[in-house]
Formats: C-alpha cells, sequence, structure tokens
C-alpha cells in the first residue's frame, strides 16, 4: 500500500506524454499484478495457518482388548482459515504411535493407513469432534468413542471434525456438510505432512450424521459448495472421499414424508417427542394426501432392481417396488433366522421349514410389519406444518429461524411464518441430488445399514439411496439389520472388515 502511495510524479509532469505512459503501465500492469501479489500472499498466509503443525501433540493412551493402545492426539486443530464458528470448526486427530517408529498395525503402515472420519452429528444439532479418551457428557448424539478406539487398534488414522448446526450462528443448511468438506479438504491439503493416506478416508456417521456421511461421499469437489468453502478460508484441495459409512441417514428430506405415509398410513397410534396419541381427522387427511404422491416419486426415479425389472408402484402405492422392500424386510429376518434367532412370534412373517430343518422366509405381510415398527412420527414426519421439526430449523436462515422445504407443507402450513427454504439450499442438504452427478466424484464405496426396527424414516428412504447408488455403478453393501432401532455403530467388526476390503 505504502508502495502505491509514494509513487506520484510531480505536478508538472503530470498530464504528460510520459505521466500517461506511467499512467498506462501502473493501470493495466502493474496494480493488477499488485492485487493479484497482494491477493496471493493473503491467500497463502491463509493457507499457512492450514498447515498441520506434527509437533503439537499429546500422547494418550487406553487399554482395549487387552492391549495398551498409545497414540498422538491432535486436539482441537481449527481447519478453516477464516472459521464461521470457531468452537465448532475443529478436528480431532489420532495417530498411533507405531507410525513414528516405523510399524505397521494390520498391515498398515504410516503411508498406508486409511483415514476413519467419523463425525458426531445428531438432531442435525451442531457436534464436537468424536475423541479417543472418553468424555463425560460432551457433544451430540453420533457414535461414541468405541469406533474410534476400534479404528486405532485396527491402524486407522482417525480424524474427527465437529461441524456447525441448526441452533449454531450461521449454523443453518449448509453449514454442517460446509464444514466436514472444509475438514476433508484440510486433510488433504496436509496429506505430506501427516500419517495416513488421504486418497483412503471413509466418513461414517448415525442419523442426521449418517446423513452427513452419505453427503460426503455423493457430493465430492461439487461447484456448488465451493462459494461457502471460500468464504471460510477452507484448504485448497479436493474433498471427494473413497468410501461412505452410513446407519439409518436421515436424508431426502423433501421426498421422505411421502415415503413415511405410504409405509404407515394404516397405522394411526404414535409416539413422538414425548407425545402419544392417535392421529385425528386433519392429519389422517395428510397421511392420505402424502401417501398418494409417493408412487409419482418413485416412478420418476426410474429404479431398478439387480435383475433390471423396473421398480414402480400403481395408484393405490402397490407393486415391484412395494415388493422390493419387502424382499429387504424378508433378507433381514433370514438373516437373523441365519445366526439362531426365534421369529416364530412373527406372525407377519411366512416361514417354511424344509425337510432337513431348514428355515427360510417365505414373505412378509407388510400391514404386519408395520404394526409390529409401530409409527413415530405424526404427519408430515419432516416439514411439520407448524414448523416445529428439527428440519424446519435446518432450513432457516440468520433471520428466519425455521422455513418449509416442501411445497405441501408450505401450502398447508399452520405455522405464522410459513416460507419456504432457499431451493439451492434444500438442493444441497440432499445426497439424491449428487449420486453421479456432473461435477461430483461420488465416492466408489458405499455401506449402509437401516435398522428393521427403526420408525425415524421410511425403509423406502434408504432403499431409494441404496437403488440408485447400485444403477449408478457405485459399490453399495446395504441391509436392514433385524430388530435394530434407530441407532448406529452396533457391527463395528463387520464394518472395519468392509473397510480393509476396499482399503488393501
Ligand atoms: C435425527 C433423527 C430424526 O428422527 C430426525 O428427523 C433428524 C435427525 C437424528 O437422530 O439425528
Amino acid at each position: 500500500m505504502r508502495f502505491i502511495a509514494s509513487y506520484q510524479l510531480p505536478p508538472s509532469r503530470q498530464g504528460s506524454m510520459t505521466y500517461r505512459i506511467h499512467n498506462f503501465i501502473l493501470c493495466s500492469w502493474i496494480f493488477p499484478m499488485l492485487g493479484v501479489f497482494f491477493l496471493s500472499t493473503v491467500c497463502s498466509q491463509a493457507q499457512n495457518s492450514l498447515v498441520f503443525d506434527p509437533a503439537k501433540f499429546v500422547v494418550q493412551t487406553q487399554d482395549f482388548q487387552g492391549k495398551t493402545l498409545k497414540v498422538r492426539a491432535y486436539e482441537k486443530v481449527v481447519y478453516v482459515a477464516n472459521p464461521a464458528d470457531a468452537g465448532q470448526e475443529v478436528m480431532n486427530i489420532y495417530i498411533p504411535e507405531e507410525y513414528f517408529n516405523n510399524g505397521t498395525i494390520n498391515g498398515y503402515n504410516a503411508e498406508t493407513a486409511p483415514i476413519f472420519f467419523p463425525n458426531k452429528v445428531g438432531g442435525y444439532m451442531p457436534a464436537q469432534p468424536a475423541t479417543f479418551i472418553p468424555q463425560n457428557g460432551g457433544g451430540s448424539g453420533g457414535p461414541p468413542s468405541l469406533a474410534v478406539v476400534t479404528a486405532l487398534s485396527k491402524g486407522y488414522v482417525v480424524a474427527s471434525a465437529g461441524a456447525r448446526g441448526r441452533i449454531s450462528p450461521k449454523g443453518k443448511a449448509p453449514a454442517g456438510i460446509v464444514d466436514l468438506k472444509a475438514a476433508i479438504r484440510y486433510l488433504k491439503f496436509n496429506d505430506k505432512l501427516m500419517a495416513g493416506n488421504a486418497n483412503k478416508i471413509i466418513s461414517n456417521g448415525t442419523s442426521a450424521g449418517g446423513a452427513m456421511s452419505t453427503l460426503l461421499g455423493a457430493t465430492g469437489n461439487h461447484p456448488d459448495y465451493e462459494p461457502y468453502l471460500k468464504e471460510l478460508g477452507a484448504a485448497t484441495a479436493t474433498d471427494d472421499i473413497l468410501g461412505v459409512s452410513a446407519y439409518c441417514p436421515i436424508i431426502n428430506l423433501e421426498n421422505a414424508d411421502m415415503a413415511y405415509e405410504w409405509q404407515l398410513n394404516k397405522i394411526h397410534a404414535f409416539k413422538f417427542r414425548g407425545k402419544e396419541g392417535t392421529l385425528d381427522v386433519n392429519a389422517l387427511k395428510v397421511s392420505d394426501e402424502l401417501m398418494k404422491a409417493f408412487p409419482k416419486y418413485v416412478n420418476d426415479l426410474k429404479l431398478k432392481d439387480n435383475a433390471g425389472k423396473k421398480l414402480e408402484l400403481n395408484a393405490e402405492g402397490e407393486g415391484s417396488f412395494k415388493e422390493y422392500v419387502k424382499s429387504y424386510l424378508a433378507a433381514s429376518a433370514q438373516k437373523a433366522l441365519s445366526v439362531g434367532v426365534d421369529l416364530s412370534k412373527y406372525a407377519f412373517l411366512k416361514i417354511e421349514i424344509d425337510a432337513s430343518n431348514r428355515s427360510k422366509v417365505l414373505s412378509v405381510d407388510f400391514d404386519g410389519y408395520m404394526t409390529y415398527l409401530e409409527r413415530m412420527k405424526t404427519p408430515p414426519a419432516f416439514d411439520a406444518l407448524d414448523n416445529s421439526s428439527p428440519e424446519n430449523q435446518l432450513f432457516g436462515t440468520a433471520t428466519i429461524d425455521k422455513r418449509h422445504f416442501t411445497s405441501y407443507a408450505v401450502q398447508k402450513s399452520t405455522s405464522d411464518a410459513s416460507t419456504m427454504a432457499d431451493a439451492q439450499q434444500i438442493k444441497m442438504m440432499n445426497p439424491m441430488n449428487y449420486v453421479g452427478a456432473k461435477g461430483a466424484k461420488t465416492s466408489q464405496h458405499w455401506r449402509v445399514r437401516h435398522g428393521a426396527k427403526d420408525k425415524d424414516t421410511g425403509f423406502a428412504v434408504p432403499i431409494i439411496l441404496a437403488t440408485t447408488l447400485q444403477n449408478k455403478g457405485f459399490k453399495i453393501d446395504f441391509a436392514l439389520p433385524w430388530d435394530r432401532p434407530h441407532s448406529g455403530d452396533y457391527d463395528l467388526e463387520e464394518l472395519f472388515n468392509w473397510m480393509d476390503g476396499i482399503c488393501k
């Protein structure tokens, strides 16, 4: 700045040819160059603040499965240069001590170890990063540190980022997913300075955290998020990841109300947010309307099963898509049978016992299954007409706390402030919009679990995700574990076997 201010020709020469030449050079060349220099200096200074410092750690130890795990813990590392919320935009990174002594664990070393990236987002609330040493009470929802400890015992580097949520200042959608993408960029930016291979990042999360995990996997490097990442001063790196682990992801929010009523229209008793009751006439009407809108949504997706058969619904909500959902429930029961679970009490399962005493699930009665499952939420399950759901708050703005995100709810709103969220904001929170889309580097590897006793969202929601991935050529390991309610990380051995399978 001083240089520019001091560049003044004497008044006698202003207006002369020389002055005009000087002026020309200054305006067309030197000023822009200085601008570029200035900007790049500011930017590189900002990026400098994002350089990982390998010396800033504390050693932590914990006994696990008869062994003492020793790790270098880098905690509360701010992962953006220009934080919107420095209390949340922090990451914990844990690296097994062996990797500083040329050691190997589970066939991995400091160069090859994959990076496990669990988030603790729950209820679309702000989240702190997961920790190696269990914390008392802190944080929201999501996986306990057991997943972190298990990962480290199996030779993974663990990086867990906090993220803004729906009640954070500046935490409305898409803030949470932007934060997590920025944390991925930090890991990739610092790949050379840190043990672990940032080309092998696998995210993990449950429920809203599962949604975040699927968003990370679906949206890799997509330009929609770029302006938000720039504003935070995210590291200059890509943000695509190798794999996704998601438990009961609460996704596809603008279509999930229809899916819920298609599934539970006949179940009128509910237990939801501390209230119990039976749907009244108004709610039944809403349920009917949403249910009737679901077949068009499904049919427009043009999904196919793995034999190439079209998955569709007729106007009554019957058809190959419904049979397909039932086949996943039957597969779930079959798997439980195969490990000796007694399913004889479930009249909705038709089970045949063959001559050699092997049991086979022949069919599932859909209505009977839903009676067993029960209804949790009142319609609309996500875009509440009174704007009272967590998702309404997710789609707010800095000045309007809660907004609708479906045209159905905005039309029928009973809330005083019945405004609709921005289309782009809604788009950016739905991984379905990005799977295999132009501009997105979608993860190749997916593992999704949704409990067969989970009623936080309809089975169609994760099934549509899994089928879309499969139809678009991505590798998806999907199941509805029998009798599991809304929860995650309950099968860590299987999860890490799957991760080893894609990393080795
Ligand atoms: C979560 C659960 C829900 O039922 C929901 O609508 C949103 C989030 C959760 O557990 O994260």
